[in-house]
């Protein structure tokens, strides 16, 4: 009896007494204090490698814009450092990290300059989490950290709205904030090209005008200067920024300024599509992917690939795909898209690079060593059944809960419903019991999670903002966390850092514990 009341007093003093809680998001694998005890800095006196100076300077600027206070950081002798980083074998894991924090200094230890960027990122929330007048208050301890899985990424898409490289920098902080590290860029669709092609000019002065809600918005989209910044940006924060190009569907806004390799639409969807019917549309298309391809350092390029049957009908009447059919033995439209996917996939192979498609191209024939694929149908689970019969490397990203422009409060009134299903935090952190089966099946070619911001209904950097945090949060908990079932109270405790940052940071960030405080940013309708 005794030992059990002292085992519920031991209980009581972890969860409810004086136990400095964990503040990290995402979660890490361990976190250990030594109660009571702290390391306190005005300055940081740092000791690392020349090479790895730049993460001092990054970790510096990121305690600065959250408003912590400290003396300019100073190279010093290890004795005299409060901050060490040291590059060492014994932290096993690309992304790995351990964090010893005594009263005297932060040893950050990795494997990687990544490991090391995270074990800061992790320092970074117990920084802000202590907020001092002046100077650093971390708790001592140890935490030791890996993430689940290697692909941890969120998708914006800028054709539909445009938000411009100070809200995409803003975006890539808070990833890197959260360890999220993949953003894949939808810069071209139906809407607007948002991506400078020297050799076709056009696809930025016709092809970048117009968004979702004002089909005559001046052009608007990203020089190449400007891509390579945000690309070196998102580097910087161990990101790394995956174009895509749709094709062969959504090319309304290419086919504005090239008509000449439009396939045509359909009524809802006219000039939806290119002409896989005419070989200079490859040629075209390939000179793109090249311009593409030395802007962007990923091993990826994206391809597209969805709903082509939303507007190939004129496939049926264009005398040149006719005529490709007839060469290729290819029975029905399906095919001629298929015979597109597989050809572009080879440009892009061409290039060096590996394409991604969305999960229609799982039916395409691609091999799996050619392409990776992102299983977005959650109302199509024999799509992901199939990618794994056929050994591709996914990526889960499934639009209940992960497509962050479906609305996530029963209150709200812009945003997308499936049926009278929608996308709560809540569901966001079942994900693991939500997609059980996707995870065990093939779980060595589950590449990770991903976030998709569709935006469609998102006009706005505040509306953006709205739709994004705090469900960016939970996302890095179910990417990077191994709990099987992250609790959502220990959840939203951790997150009242966030939303204190939010607010300092004007972050326009819904709040799931009291909706009534942050009113609803509704949609511009058309
Ligand atoms: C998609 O949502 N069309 C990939």
């Amino acid at each position: 009896m005794k030992t059990i009341i002292s085992l519920i007093f031991v209980v009581w003093l972890v969860n409810f007494g004086f136990a400095q809680k964990n503040p990290i998001i995402p979660e890490p694998v361990s976190v250990q204090f030594t109660e009571g005890k702290y390391m306190k800095v005005d300055q940081i006196n740092f000791f690392c490698s020349p090479e790895e100076e730049f993460l001092i300077r990054n970790f510096s600027h990121q305690l600065a814009g959250l408003g912590v206070k400290l003396g300019k950081a100073k190279k010093s002798a290890i004795k005299s450092a409060n901050l060490i980083l040291e590059k060492t074998n014994q932290v096993s894991g690309n992304e790995a990290y351990r964090l010893i924090i005594s009263p005297k200094a932060v040893n950050v230890q990795a494997s990687t300059y990544t490991g090391l960027f995270y074990g800061l990122q992790s320092l970074l929330h117990l920084a802000v989490s202590n907020p001092q007048p002046n100077g650093l208050q971390i708790p001592c301890g140890t935490v030791l950290d890996q993430p689940r899985f290697g692909w941890r990424g969120l998708m914006l898409d800028e054709s539909r709205h445009f938000f411009g490289k100070e809200k995409v920098k803003q975006l890539l902080d808070w990833m890197a904030f959260y360890k999220l590290n993949k953003f894949h860029w939808h810069l071209t669709d139906s809407h607007g090209w948002r991506l400078e092609i020297q050799k076709y000019p056009k696809l930025t002065s016709v092809g970048g005008i117009g968004n979702f809600h004002n089909s005559e918005a001046p052009a608007a989209f990203y020089t190449q200067a400007e891509i390579k910044e945000l690309v070196r940006y998102a580097a910087d924060r161990f990101i790394e920024v995956i174009p895509e190009i749709d094709m062969p569907g959504h090319a309304t806004a290419a086919n504005r300024a090239y008509p000449e390799f439009s396939g045509g639409g359909s009524e809802r969807y006219p000039e939806f599509t290119f002409n896989p019917g005419k070989e200079a549309t490859y040629g075209f298309l390939t000179d793109i992917l090249k311009e593409v391809a030395g802007l962007f350092p990923s091993r990826y390029i994206h391809l597209g690939g969805d709903e082509v049957h939303f507007g190939n009908q004129q496939w049926n009447t264009n005398s040149d795909v006719q005529l490709l059919m007839k060469k290729h033995n290819l029975k029905d439209l399906q095919a001629v898209e298929f015979y597109f996917i597989n050809r572009m996939t080879d440009s892009i192979a061409a290039l060096n690079k590996t394409m991604i498609g969305w999960d229609e191209i799982v039916t395409s024939g691609v091999p799996a060593e050619k392409c990776l694929t992102m299983w977005w149908r959650h109302d199509k689970p024999e799509q992901l059944k199939m990618a794994f019969e056929k050994d591709y490397q996914t990526v889960l990203c499934p639009r209940i809960p992960l497509y962050f422009d479906f609305v996530q409060h029963h209150s709200h009134k812009s945003g997308r419903y499936w049926a009278k299903d929608y996308a709560p935090i809540e569901k966001i952190l079942g994900f693991n019991q939500l997609y059980k089966e996707a995870l065990s099946t093939r779980p060595e070619l589950v590449k990770g999670l991903q976030a998709n911001l569709w935006t469609e209904t998102i006009h706005s950097g505040e509306r953006l903002d709205f739709m994004t945090f705090p469900r960016i949060a939970a996302l890095a908990e179910i990417g990077w966390s191994s709990s099987p079932q992250p609790d959502y109270a220990g959840f939203m405790q951790r997150m009242q850092n966030s939303f204190r940052l939010y607010q300092s940071k004007k972050i326009a960030f819904f709040n799931p514990e009291n909706p009534e405080s942050t009113p609803e940013i509704v949609e511009v309708k058309k």
